[in-house]
């Protein structure tokens, strides 16, 4: 039998509670923009320490309206890294141009210094992306964006929980996305996704994008498409939020564990700052012998993954420019790094044993 995360794991606990919670939506006959949402998103606000969440109905749709509501226009350039993969879907759909910036050797996010040499007098945004949970150190970022006048969108799908200081990710940029994918940190039964900002008329302009562009119901300031969290997606979040801290310290005690037997120089980045909690979503490690591990992995019967196997601009939908353009064709840390990074099995409930057997054949085969 091989091991792989199942996303029923992350749900099953909560059985009994998720399908009360459906059964109470079923029986409202309300199924789209009900209690349930106003209820998650007052809920979630106040888990990050933000003024406004709106859901919609995917991560991709929290980037794609946060660059509509900034004003981004499709002549201007929103800055993307290069190895986030999911990310530019979201971009490209606002019909803003995403151009790529490489990412630093150790933490594989952006930097001033990445940022800096693809900056043109379009630029409008940057989105900053916690990638794999690791918070990107942010006030460089912040003040290279308020001396250009540019908007920093903070991409926090894969960071819910994630730490600053004492300053959850997603309350330090203009606006921030989250996705609730199935197998997210906070995660539900199917799409999902939202957008949190503490500028007011950003959200309000949110709230209109995700429905026709009305302020009021069947009238219309702008032309947009709709995109609703549903209410049983809100319900089950509700349940899922109240035990995110758990969900968040077992998954830090597994990625403290992993990283204290793992040898540092395989780790992204190799020695976690002090003022960070990461996130850990994904536990990726970087090895030379990167596929031979893959296939011990799968041979002790342990499913790992790529995120990504190949940069933005190696993919034949972004070959094209006008969709993205590059200052150059190569962005090598991206490059690299895609050949040689492994998500290992990490999940909260992956039983101790097979934790161990992971980390073991990790020490062997790296
Ligand atoms: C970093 C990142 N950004 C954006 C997205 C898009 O989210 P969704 O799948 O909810 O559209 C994802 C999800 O895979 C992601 O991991």
């Amino acid at each position: 039998m091989i091991f792989t995360l199942n996303p029923k794991t992350l749900f099953l606990n909560y059985r009994p509670e998720i399908i009360e919670a459906i059964e109470k939506v079923i029986d409202s006959g309300v199924y789209l923009m009900g209690e349930e949402l106003a209820g998650f998103e007052k809920e979630f606000a106040g888990f990050l320490g933000v003024k406004s969440v709106i859901g919609v109905g995917s991560g991709t749709d929290a980037i794609t309206l946060s660059l509509k509501a900034l004003g981004i226009q499709s002549h201007e350039d929103v800055i993307v890294p290069a190895n986030a993969y999911p990310t530019v879907f979201g971009v490209a759909a606002s019909r803003a141009h995403a151009r790529l910036c490489d990412v630093e050797e150790d933490t594989l996010s952006v930097s001033v210094r990445t940022i800096e040499p693809v900056l043109t007098t379009k630029t409008r945004a940057i989105v900053v992306v916690h990638l794999y949970g690791m918070p990107v150190v942010m006030d460089e970022i912040i003040s290279l964006a308020k001396r250009l006048n540019i908007c920093v969108i903070e991409d926090c799908a894969q960071a819910v929980g994630a730490k600053i200081g004492n300053r959850y990710v997603g309350t330090f940029g203009d606006i921030a996305c989250f996705s609730f994918y199935p197998t997210k940190n906070l995660s539900t039964m199917g799409d999902g996704g939202a957008v949190a900002t503490n500028n007011v008329q950003i959200a309000d302009r949110i709230r209109r994008l995700r429905m026709y562009g009305e302020d009021v119901r069947y009238h219309s300031l702008e032309p947009s498409t709709h995109s609703r969290l549903e209410e049983i997606q809100a319900a089950i979040l509700r349940i899922k939020l109240l035990n995110l801290k758990d969900d968040l310290k077992e998954r830090q005690a597994m990625g403290g564990k992993y990283r204290m037997v793992l040898n540092s120089v395989n780790l992204i980045p190799d020695i976690l700052p002090k003022n960070i909690t990461h996130g850990y979503h994904l536990f990726v490690v970087k090895s030379q012998n990167r596929d031979r591990l893959k296939e011990k992995l799968e041979a002790a019967g342990f499913m790992s993954l790529i995120h990504y196997p190949q940069p933005i601009h190696f993919q034949p939908a972004f070959q094209r420019i006008g969709n993205v353009t590059y200052t150059t064709r190569h962005f090598p840390v991206s490059e690299n790094a895609s050949r040689q990074i492994l998500s290992l099995p990490f999940y909260p409930g992956l039983p101790i044993e097979s934790q161990e057997k992971i980390l073991e054949t990790v020490n062997l085969w790296i």
